[in-house]
This record gives structure tokens, sequence and C-alpha cells, in this order.
């Protein structure tokens, strides 16, 4: 598969903007896009890393000073020290992870136009899969950022970044949708339909929702409601590039409240 050919869907819309643009020039905005999500996981991380280094800082040199000992107990806890300390290393590793997406973003532009680029495919359990995309959706997001995951046991084929990439743009249009919304939140739950053995897994807000006149559109590529540079309009229609091409479906269901994004990918053993 070709994680960011979105070509196909350059010919089908029939939009002056999109129309103009090549099948690359669609590609570098694609891959534009999709190196916010890596690229907020290293910068959240390393401004939190900027400040726990702050904190050890101050403590190190308030504990080669002449405090007492209950002074320094104190500072110990005001500067959360041992909560600074459990978290350096998870830190690290978030940054490590995002610069792994960022250089497979990098190598799918290098791919781009070989025939042999289609690589990487296995199966995966779909609940790493989840947790996977939560962790990197609320990387660089305000605390009170809240999505509830209920996974599923079962595995997909497929190519796990293109499908964590998927996931994270609809976990991220959630998280989007209620910033502001008290009590708001993003619902990712997973299921089995055992009747066609497909993989049901859906991502639920409970934000202001589509508007009807709009649903026919959100998947357009360049398709955007949100003000200024902020949205690009290429979520959904990557979204629904890889998981069409992992052979399943995706589409937004009729609710009373939020948006509620349901996709299928067929189960394997
Ligand atoms: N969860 C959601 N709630 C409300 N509107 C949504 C949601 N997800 C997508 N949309 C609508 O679909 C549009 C296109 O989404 P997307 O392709 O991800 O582009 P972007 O997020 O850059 O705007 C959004 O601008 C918004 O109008
Ligand atoms: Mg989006």
């Amino acid at each position: 598969m070709t994680l960011l050919g979105n070509e196909r869907l350059v010919l089908d819309s029939s939009s002056n903007h999109v129309g103009k643009l090549s099948g690359l020039g669609v590609r570098i905005a694609s891959v534009a896009h999709e190196l916010n999500s890596p690229l907020s996981m290293i910068t959240g991380s390393l401004d939190l890393l900027g400040k726990y280094v702050d904190a050890l800082a101050h403590y190190a040199e308030a504990a080669g000073g002449s405090r007492s000992r209950s002074e320094l107990q104190r500072l110990h806890e005001q500067l959360r020290i041992d909560y600074v300390v459990a978290n350096v290393l998870p830190l690290l590793d978030i940054c490590r992870e995002g610069g792994e997406r960022l250089g497979y973003l990098i190598q799918q532009l290098r791919l781009y136009g070989r025939r042999d680029g289609d690589i990487d495919s296995q199966a995966i359990q779909v609940a790493d899969l989840m947790v996977d995309v939560v962790r990197e959706a609320c990387a660089g997001r305000s605390p009170d950022a809240r999505v509830q995951v209920d996974p599923v046991d079962a595995r997909v084929h497929g190519e796990p970044v293109a499908l964590q990439r998927a996931f994270v743009n609809l976990i991220t249009n959630g998280l989007d949708a209620v910033a502001g919304v008290p009590k708001g939140r993003v619902w990712f739950t997973a299921s089995v339909d055992d009747s066609t053995q497909q993989i049901r897994i859906s991502v639920q807000d409970n934000g202001p929702g589509v508007q009807a006149e709009l649903r026919g559109r959100i998947f357009e590529p360049f398709f955007s409601t949100k003000p200024g540079s902020s949205g690009m309009g290429l979520g959904l229609a990557i979204v629904r590039e890889i998981i069409e091409s992992h052979h399943g479906t995706v589409h937004l269901c009729d609710t009373p409240v939020g948006a509620h994004f349901l996709t299928t990918l067929p189960r394997v053993d």
C-alpha cells in the first residue's frame, strides 16, 4: 500500500484547489500534516523535560547548601522530585518514538514512486495498537485531554505505523472537537462482530458533532472548518486512504450527541 498516496482522491474531487495540485503536491501536504503529531510528541516531552531539569537543578543546589534536613524534605515534596525522576525515562521514550515516526514518514517520501514500497505488513494486536495511538494522540495535549479506551483482543493484518496514523487522526479530531467542552470526552472502543469477523473500532466524542450539510464533505482532501492554519483538512482523507487500503471501511455514523466515526477492519487469526 502507499501510506500517503492521495492521488486517487485528487482525481475524485471536484474542488479547484485540489484539482490544481499534482499527486506529489498532495503527498507533500499529507506528509507535512502527518509530521505534526510526532513532532508534538517530541516538543511536548522536551518542554516537560526542561521543567524537570530546572526542578532537579534547583533541588541539587539546595542539597549542596546549608539547608536543614526537614527544609530539604519540604523542597523535595514541593518540587515533586519523586514524580519528576519517575517520569524522565518515559518522556525520553516518547521522544525516541516520535523520532522513529518522523523517520518512517521520511522513508515514505523516499519510497514514493517505487513499486516495492509495500513493506512492513504484519499481524497487529488491536489492543496494543490502541494503546500506542492514545499515547501519541495525547502527547503534547493539556493533561485534561481525556480519552477512554476499551480495547479488544483481536488481530488485524497491516502496517502498524499506517494504522496508527489513521486512528491518531480520528482521536486528534475528537480531542479538537471537545476542547473547551465541559466534561469533554473521546471514547475509543473496539469489538468483534462474530458473524462477519470484522473488527469494529469506534472513535466517538461528545463535542458539537458535524453539521448535516457538511457530512458529505468532511472526507474530501483540504476540507476543514478549523480556523486559519490549524486545520489542513487532510486528516480524514488520510484515514480513508489507509483504512480502505487495509480492506476496511470508515464512515461517520448518526448519533444524537457529538461525532461517531466507525471503522471496520477484517480480523485475522
Ligand atoms: N470529531 C469531530 N467532530 C466534529 N467535526 C469533525 C470531527 N472530525 C472531523 N470533523 C470535521 O471534519 C473536518 C475535516 O477533518 P480533517 O480531515 O481531519 O481535517 P482538519 O482536522 O485539519 O480540519 C474538520 O475540519 C471538521 O469540520
Ligand atoms: Mg484532523
